[in-house]
């Protein structure tokens, strides 16, 4: 099959997308495509209207990649593509407004309030309103971003100032959360629509003191533990909330679903990652090897399910 691969991209998360897209393009090489790889850029869009393949694998991590506007692209030009479609992808990526659809899927979370910046003179302002709002700790980080970027857990008054910076650098919605303290765990789900299945979950253990950007991506920056290390029964609650979560949004063929384990066996969400990191370090593979597919199989298993 003719496959493009779009990789790379604009977003804060450009450098994992580089890698992803790399492991994605080895893979389908290796599974006898003919692969085009793109590293994209909105100046280039004209080498997506012209291309003349069968699929287009979309490698590309947060904006503009995986919340809903290439996949908008490609669906008016006729092309199809891997994963969730528009709506899904948009709502994945707004953390604030895909809480609300959790919610109502009985799936827990966190309690949260999103900040609009351009409602607020200065980001003192919206200090004050977090103060009256919030006790410590708590997470402030970008609405839409992905690998932690722009995020802060607040364990001191002090910490907010530079906090709200460093998420209205990368959005102009801040989301301001409960902090959750457990046991970091991550499902992947895989399946076509209504008959989704969830991979083995995911136990994370970071190096540091959370799973931030260096325990992601750095060689030996995390442990992964998979099957996780909880109860059949929590197994099986957590594995369905994450086909929930992915079925409430809408996703498609794949997505990877985050949460936090309290002390006291709750799964909270965080998220659904409807385009996953597919690195080394990366969860999903990691997770798809321990049922005995490779990263090849796995990748391969995605092209298929896309064109059924
Ligand atoms: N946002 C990164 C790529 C992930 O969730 O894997
Ligand atoms: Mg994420």
């Amino acid at each position: 099959m003719k496959i493009a691969v779009l990789y790379g991209g604009t977003s804060g998360e450009r450098e994992v997308s580089l890698s992803t897209g790399k492991g994605i393009i080895e893979a389908l090489e290796k599974n006898g495509h003919e692969v085009t790889g793109i590293d994209f850029h909105p100046e280039r869009l004209d080498e997506i209207l012209k291309l003349e393949v069968d699929l287009v694998f979309i490698g590309l991590h947060g904006r503009f990649g995986e919340d809903g506007r290439i996949q908008g692209l490609l669906d008016m030009i006729g092309l199809p593509y891997v994963g969730s479609g528009v709506l899904a992808s948009a709502l994945a990526m707004d953390k604030s407004r895909a809480k609300q659809i959790f919610k109502q899927a009985g799936i827990p979370i966190a309690q949260s309030n999103a900040y609009a910046v351009d409602q607020y003179e200065t980001l003192n302002e919206m200090e004050v309103d977090i103060k009256e709002n919030f006790t410590l700790p708590f997470v402030i980080k970008p609405n839409q971003e992905g690998s932690t970027l722009g995020l802060t857990i607040v364990r001191e008054w002090s910490q907010v100032a530079d906090a709200l910076k460093n998420a209205a650098d990368s959005d102009d919605v801040i989301l301001v959360e409960d902090y959750i303290s457990g046991k970091e765990v991550t499902v992947p789900v895989i399946g076509l629509k209504g008959k989704e299945q969830a991979l083995p979950i995911i136990e994370i253990i970071p190096k540091g003191d959370h799973y931030d950007f260096a325990s992601k991506y750095e060689p030996g920056g995390s442990e992964h533990i998979v099957p996780a290390r909880v109860s059949d029964r929590l197994t099986e609650e957590i594995q369905q909330f994450a086909v929930h979560a992915h079925q409430a949004l809408g996703c498609d063929v794949y997505s990877r679903v985050d949460f936090i384990l309290t002390e006291e066996d709750v799964p909270v969400i965080l998220e659904v990652n409807t385009l996953p990191g597919m690195t080394p370090t990366s969860l999903f593979p990691d997770s798809a090897s321990k049922i005995g597919w490779s990263y090849d199989e796995m990748i391969e298993r995605f092209v298929e399910l896309t064109m059924t």
